[in-house]
């Protein structure tokens, strides 16, 4: 028998209930026979930190971090990754001895999402970027990366965009909903919180006149009013959050196990039809 004991992950968050992480790591351990269990961890609103301390005192190696604690990760880390930096906030760590790295792969993980499931390159693209948020903030610096075209972030609370597209390098603009009259986009992301709410971004049904893909960042709410405008004007490709949750996943696991996992099959698990 080994004397090793089965190496421990988590995600941590408050309310846990609804995450699909320990499903989808759990698909990712098997598939990839690593030896690791991974739970769910529901934080007091208050005591992150001493619950990330007992996790590693317990023998914790790592964690990833959703709502509302990914600005508390930030602040508990001794590293971070310059895009983690770059997004305010850390969905990911390890932890070696004293130190507790972070990363965050929620950008990464839309990006393949698009480029690579959904075969969309953003090279060359004209983007729309819907809120500026937490997530649309983590999306920028690797949406930047991909070199679209021209990339513009709409807010409804226009200084925010104007902040973010300051952030960061390249062609980037910012401007209110009712300015994206009359212009047109390739690719349209919504990275504000509406959908949550079956709320829609008062964004002009002609910014999708030419688009070939609609994406939502929430995950499976189906149909969502932003999704069913852009259906509405003949968008061909709506996509929802599901691959970038799958791939933000992926890329935790491979950064914790030197191992990637294919995605596909956990997305087919999840995949809730967008009707
Ligand atoms: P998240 O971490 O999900 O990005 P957040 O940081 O609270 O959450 O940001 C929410 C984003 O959704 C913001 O860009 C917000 O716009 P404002 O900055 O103007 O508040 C946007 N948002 C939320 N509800 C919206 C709605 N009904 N219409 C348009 N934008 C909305």
């Amino acid at each position: 028998m080994s004397d090793k004991s089965t190496d421990q992950y988590a995600v941590i968050g408050n309310p846990i209930g609804h995450s699909k992480s320990p499903l989808i790591h759990g698909k990712f351990a098997e598939t990839t026979a690593q030896d690791l269990v991974y739970t769910a961890i529901e934080g007091p609103l208050d005591g992150f930190s001493a619950a990330v301390d007992a996790f590693r005192a317990a023998g914790g190696l790592g964690l990833n971090i959703t709502a509302p604690f990914k600005l508390d990760a930030f602040r508990y880390a001794t590293d971070l990754t310059e895009r983690a930096r770059r997004a305010g906030a850390v969905n990911a760590m390890k932890f070696e001895g004293d130190r507790a790295y972070a990363d965050n792969f929620d950008g990464v993980g839309l990006v393949r999402d698009i480029v690579h499931n959904l075969a969309c390159p953003l090279q060359g693209q004209r983007v729309l970027l819907l809120g500026a948020g937490g997530a649309a903030r983590g999306a920028l610096l690797p949406f930047m990366e991909q070199h679209p075209a021209r990339l513009v972030i709409a807010n409804r609370t226009l200084d925010k965009a104007q902040g973010l597209a300051a952030s960061t390098e390249g062609p980037l603009a910012a401007c209110s909903y009712a300015e994206l009259v009359g212009q047109e986009f390739d690719i349209v992301v919504n990275a504000t919180s509406a959908s949550l709410r079956a709320e829609l971004p008062p964004v002009p049904a002609s910014v999708f006149a030419q688009a070939r893909l609609a994406y939502e960042l929430a995950y499976g709410k189906g149909l969502t009013p932003f999704l069913r405008l852009a259906k509405n004007a003949g968008v061909q490709q709506l996509a929802d959050g599901v691959g970038m949750l799958a791939e933000q996943a992926a890329e935790a696991f491979a950064w914790w196990r030197g191992v990637r996992p294919g995605t596909q099959s956990v997305i087919q698990t999840l995949t809730i039809p967008l009707m």
